[in-house]
């Protein structure tokens, strides 16, 4: 079959390599795809928003398959588009935008685990209608105070305040438009103290498969510190998810979204990202993302033994009842490489050296593009470096070796990947 893939990340080019594994890919085309899944397939320059676009390639070369990578097309409707009579022939790979909510709205996504009693952290949501019930809720509450923007806020939208004076100020400012219509809408939240980690299942809106587990780096610098990015590497497997917490995963989180999103009839077919933290050895819902990480699926995927396409195509036609996934029992560490200055501003159009010299990794590009011959970085995060082996540190280090052997200005990664565990 011929498939289409929508995203142009580090994601999306781990999800090309596994998806043109398989014998049932005939052609993949991405859209807009990078210098990396050009090895994989054929980029096509469509704008993952122009929906009449990519509908049009989509009849014009035979597609039988769309593979969402990011939200944003999610969110806006590409699935709902695409359920039209002339294109409903294609599978999606992705939820409806009422689904997508889970990760869209947050207090939609809250009202959904309290409706089926998933644990989360205790919260209230809070508009300009309620602002003084929302300051009280603060001064009720103990440091430090959580405050979530509705809407996506591209990653920024979450702050962890300190001081009960400057979380009421950061409310107010919210409630105010800090972060546009995305923080009309503020979810005040009970801080949780643990360890995060992040679970994935594949579903057809009714069964589950469990795809491997990670742990994600969300912060620039080694030691976990300073901003937060969209990741700056991932492991898998996550050494403290032992078979008493995973029990705990799939019975108090994973069955009751997966029955709760059958139950709400939502049109969910594709992922469903669970960020978990693990405090004390009970897990809880930190957020739901509608699509795979990055960079947690360049970690995941190569983990995955099992033929990708097939287990989409049951994804789509409603028979993940009858699949089982085959994993790789491997240790996956990703670095990632980012430009100087990143996650704040940062230069492009660097020239990279050194592609040619990885030996032992497998290599995702995520920012770069093509330019006179050259590949350059186009992007905050640039390339991610994954190295499968049976032994954690030596998986670490041929990763690092790997990293240092790339060349352009300003490169930067976290040397501190896996460390922790
Ligand atoms: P989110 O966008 O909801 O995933 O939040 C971004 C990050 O903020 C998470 O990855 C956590 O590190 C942190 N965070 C969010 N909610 C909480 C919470 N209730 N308690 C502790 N940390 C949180
Ligand atoms: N790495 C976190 C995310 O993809 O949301």
């Amino acid at each position: 079959m011929n498939i289409l893939l929508i995203g142009s990340g580090g994601r999306e080019h781990a999800l090309a390599w596994k998806l043109t594994q398989s014998p049932l890919c005939t052609s993949l085309y991405i859209a807009p795809g990078n210098p990396g899944t050009a090895a994989s397939g054929i980029n096509v320059d469509i704008k993952i928003n122009d929906f009449a676009a990519i509908k049009s390639f989509c009849l014009s070369h035979d597609i039988s398959m769309i593979v969402v990578g990011p939200e944003a097309p999610l969110v806006d409707g590409l699935t709902d588009f695409f359920r039209q009579e002339d294109t409903k022939h294609i599978g999606i790979i992705g939820p409806s935008a009422y689904a997508a909510q889970l990760e869209g709205s947050k207090a939609f996504a809250k009202k959904f685990m309290q409706k089926y009693n998933i644990p989360t952290a205790v919260s209230m949501e809070v508009h300009a209608g309620n602002m003084e019930e929302g300051q009280r809720f603060l001064e009720s509450m103990q440091a430090p105070y959580v405050l979530k923007a509705d809407g996506l806020a591209a990653g920024k939208g979450v702050m962890i305040i300190d001081g009960i004076q400057e979380a009421k100020t950061m409310l107010r400012e919210m409630l105010s438009g800090k972060f546009g219509k995305a923080s009309d809408t503020v979810v005040i939240e009970t801080f949780l103290k643990g360890i995060e980690f992040s679970v994935f299942a594949l579903t057809d809106g009714k069964n589950y498969l469990l795809l491997p587990e990670a742990k994600d780096y969300k912060r620039i610098g080694t030691g976990d510190t300073g901003l937060n990015t969209g990741g700056m590497g991932a492991v898998s497997p996550v050494s403290f998810a032992d078979e008493e917490l995973w029990q705990k995963v799939i019975d108090r989180i994973v069955k009751p979204t997966i029955s709760g999103i059958y139950a709400e009839k939502m049109d969910y077919t594709g992922f469903v990202f669970f960020g978990l933290i693990n405090v004390d050895g009970d897990p809880y819902v930190i957020e739901y993302n509608c699509r795979m990480g990055d960079p947690e699926t360049e970690a995941v995927l190569p983990r995955v033994k099992s033929d990708w396409v097939q287990l989409l195509q049951a994804a789509v036609e409603g028979r993940l009842d009858k699949q089982s996934i085959e994993t790789d029992d491997r240790y996956a560490v990703t670095v990632m490489l980012v430009s100087g200055g990143y996650p704040e501003d940062y230069a492009k159009n660097k020239v990279i050296q050194g592609l040619d010299g990885i030996e032992d990794s497998l290599l995702f590009h995520a920012g770069t593009a093509a330019f006179n011959g050259d590949i350059v970085t186009s992007g905050g995060r640039v390339l991610a470096v994954t190295t499968l082996h049976p032994d954690f540190k030596e998986a670490v280090r041929i990763s690092m070796q790997n990293a240092d052997k790339i060349q352009y200005e300003g490169k930067y990664y976290r040397n501190d990947i896996g460390f922790d565990l």
